[in-house]
């Protein structure tokens, strides 16, 4: 099909379904590297890694060649059938992770690795109960919504029952955080105690992101993951990591429970493990899976274990680790983060400037010492990024007004030079007017 010219028409745009909130203008004809093109031949820096995924860019030589190849030999299987590229995915991944997290169940998407998390972890312990962030975001389907706080909640009856929430530790909002000091572990047992007088004594798991990303890019305190892990164990819980958007390198570590040392009983992978095809996994022990087994688990699907994206999770693996993209990601971030601050220091909208790695998020507030989220203007100012020709996300879902900076591992320092000064603009611009 020939691509259309200008922008999106009203009547184009009508045939989708809009499943939030309205589509941007500009048709997107191609994509390379760090870029995207409108079909006028417009450069737009992807600083969005797609949503949030495509760590390796776009058209990455090494994926395309897996892609071509295993879609002429090997693609799609019927789920009863593993096959070699599943092995060799499988084991990749137990060789990046520590000892604890080597049975891979191979899927698609971010909301079914958690789900199947959640269910594992029920099946594990019994339990039904469990413990969410309350800024958290883990998908869209049944047991990851019910756990989702960020957004979509409302007007489409009721959730599961049993999920609790836990204070997301939020060093800039929370109330625990008094002239600039923030008692994070006061505000943690004070969550933990609501949670015990809520609890049924059903327990089963707590489910986090170690870096909270649609929920406004929140970084959780020093010590914060091990206090969890111990909350966890001695209510019989266990403790799942989401890291579908901190996995694979983004935060200047191949996963973000490295920087503490905590391993999880559950690791869930998506997003950037496909590098932007659709590739998620669910990670846990061999005790845990044998019990589940034992206990008739189910959880079956049309692309569970599927040749063709575990071959490319394959490679994903092999191109992080040889082309140690963890140390890239700590190195330009924190040039990309020191870039940022001093934005911060031109434009009083920027109220905080947070992140680790290439997963940053900028803050606006309408006053500084109120924090009123300035959302409008940074709507404003991405769009105008956009005419620019950098592809900046504010959180929109969540209506936090915190840019998402996230561009892809291999973007270069004249990449970042070039968003940062057309962010600049914007913010000039927008902000003034
Ligand atoms: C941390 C996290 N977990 C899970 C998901 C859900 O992934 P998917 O949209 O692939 O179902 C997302 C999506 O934004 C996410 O950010």
């Amino acid at each position: 099909m020939e691509n259309g010219q200008g922008p999106m028409s009203k009547s184009e745009r009508s045939r989708v379904f809009r499943y939030g909130g309205d589509f941007a203008d500009q048709r997107i004809v191609r994509a390379e590297g760090a870029y995207i093109y409108d079909s006028d031949g417009r450069k737009i820096l992807d600083f969005t890694s797609g949503q949030m995924s495509g760590i390796l860019g776009h058209g990455h030589p090494e994926i395309v060649a897996v892609v071509q190849e295993m879609v002429a030999k090997l693609d799609h299987l019927h789920s009863g059938f593993l096959s070699d590229p599943v092995i060799a995915f499988a084991d990749a991944l137990a060789e990046m992770l520590p000892e604890g997290l080597d049975r891979v169940l191979p899927l698609s998407t971010g909301g079914e690795s958690n789900e199947a998390a959640l269910r594992i972890a029920k099946t594990f312990t019994g339990g039904f109960e469990v413990v969410a962030f309350d800024r958290s975001w883990h998908g869209v389907t049944g047991g990851a919504a019910a756990a989702t706080y960020s957004g979509g909640r409302r007007g489409h009856g009721p959730t599961l029952p049993g999920v609790l929430t836990l204070p997301t530790p939020h060093a800039y909002r929370s109330p625990f955080n008094r002239d600039g000091v923030y008692d994070w572990r006061s505000e943690f047992e004070f969550g933990w105690e609501i949670i015990d007088r809520q609890s049924t004594g059903q327990l089963a798991a707590v489910i986090v992101e170690p870096i909270l990303s649609s929920g406004g890019i929140v970084e959780l305190p020093d010590g914060y993951l091990t206090a969890l892990q111990e909350k966890a164990r001695e209510r019989g819980m266990l403790l799942i990591l989401d890291e579908a958007q901190t996995g694979m390198g983004r935060t200047g570590d191949n996963f973000a429970f490295q920087r503490e040392g905590v391993v999880p009983d559950i690791l869930t992978l998506s997003k950037t493990l496909g590098a932007g095809l659709p590739l998620s996994a669910t990670i846990t022990s061999a005790a845990i899976e044998e019990d589940c087994h034992d206990k008739g688990f189910l959880f079956y699907t049309t692309h569970a274990a599927d040749p063709l994206p575990a071959a490319v999770g394959s490679k994903v693996v092999e191109i992080v680790v040889r082309d140690q993209l963890a140390e890239r990601a700590r190195d330009l971030g924190d040039y990309l983060l020191s870039q940022l601050r001093d934005l911060q220091q031109r434009h009083p909208i920027i109220g905080d400037v947070r992140g680790r790695g290439l997963l940053l998020g900028v803050e606006l507030v309408a006053d500084r010492r109120t924090k009123t989220p300035a959302l409008e203007v940074g709507m404003a100012v991405g769009q105008r990024c956009l005419e620019l020709g950098a592809c900046l996300n504010i959180g929109r879902r969540s209506m936090s007004g915190v840019f998402r900076i996230a561009p892809p591992l291999i973007v270069t320092r004249d990449e970042i030079d070039l968003a940062i000064a057309i962010f600049d603009q914007a913010l000039g611009e927008c902000v003034t007017s």
